[in-house]
């Protein structure tokens, strides 16, 4: 795993004068806060249409740690990324994302809702993701509603073996869902990969739950809203990490920074990473 500690020894000249950099360098100084891993949400989403390579270049230009991907299947079997389980909101088609084909897909128009610059980002296609970022960036891949796509944790998982990419040494992939039945199959499928549970529900979050949680998932991953310190302390204390999703303010990533998470899932890599 990615967590280190942040050693005070100074930061470079040109950062310097922004309040966030005085506060990180304050903090370097202390030696108190640790290194959390910057997790660009759908890519950098702020700034670039979600799910689309236009935003992932960008997030790997904002230095982030990660990019966070939302895994679907076509009518035909192909695995895509696209965050809506229909097509109707990002791009230029309509109809649900498991009723439309490969071809059709790839050629709707995902970029334009987000502004002209981006006119014909097409949707990527999973594999076509892992092969432009493995190596380069981290990949938390998340199966969104894989309850409608029977099978997609053995295509997910044999895309991944086929690119060595299921292998300990790769420690930059992550697996994460809504639906515990798939990662705990994602798990088994995958056993040195590591897994994670999303949930913006406070039920999820008892002693008895985190305990089940632990016996597949390496990372708990809450909505901010339910982010506690005591739930942060809970999750290490079982042995997982905790990712938090999802920034879109200074405020937000400060709060998190404050409750130690291992993780911060933005859009806008920024507001983690003052380099930018
Ligand atoms: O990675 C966390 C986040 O992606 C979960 O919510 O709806 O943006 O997929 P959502
Ligand atoms: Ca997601």
């Amino acid at each position: 795993m990615n967590k280190k500690l942040l050693i005070g020894t100074g930061v470079a000249l040109s950062l310097l004068f922004s309040p966030i950099s005085q506060a990180f360098a304050a903090e370097e100084a202390t030696g108190e806060r640790k290194q959390v891993d910057n997790i660009a949400h759908r890519g950098a989403t702020g700034y670039a249409p979600e799910n689309t390579i236009a935003g992932f270049d960008l997030a790997v230009d904002m230095k982030a740690d990660y990019i966070e991907i939302d895994v679907q299947r076509s009518k035909d079997g192909e695995l895509v990324v696209i965050h809506d389980t229909s097509v109707d909101r990002t791009t230029d088609g309509t109809g649900k994302v498991g009723d439309l084909t490969f071809d059709y897909l790839r050629s709707l128009d995902a970029g334009s809702w987000k502004g002209e610059q981006f006119a014909g980002e097409p949707i990527p296609a999973f594999e076509e993701i892992l092969d432009r970022y493995h190596g380069k960036v981290g990949i938390l891949i998340e199966l969104k509603a894989p309850e409608l796509y029977p099978g997609i944790e053995e295509q997910v998982a044999d895309a991944l073996k086929e690119r060595n990419l299921d292998k300990p040494q790769n420690e930059k992939i992550i697996i994460q869902s809504f639906n515990f039945e798939s990662m705990k199959k994602m798990d088994q499928l995958l056993p040195k990969v590591p897994i994670g549970v999303l949930t913006s529900n406070r039920a999820d979050t008892t002693a008895e739950a985190l305990q089940e949680f632990s016996a597949y998932a390496d990372w708990f991953n809450p909505s901010y809203g339910i982010v506690t310190e005591e739930l942060v302390n809970q999750v290490h204390s079982l042995g997982m990490q905790i990712g938090s999703w999802t920034v879109r303010s200074q405020e937000a990533a400060d709060f998190l920074f404050e409750m130690e998470v291992d993780a911060i899932i933005t859009d806008y890599p920024d507001y983690v990473d003052p380099r930018n």
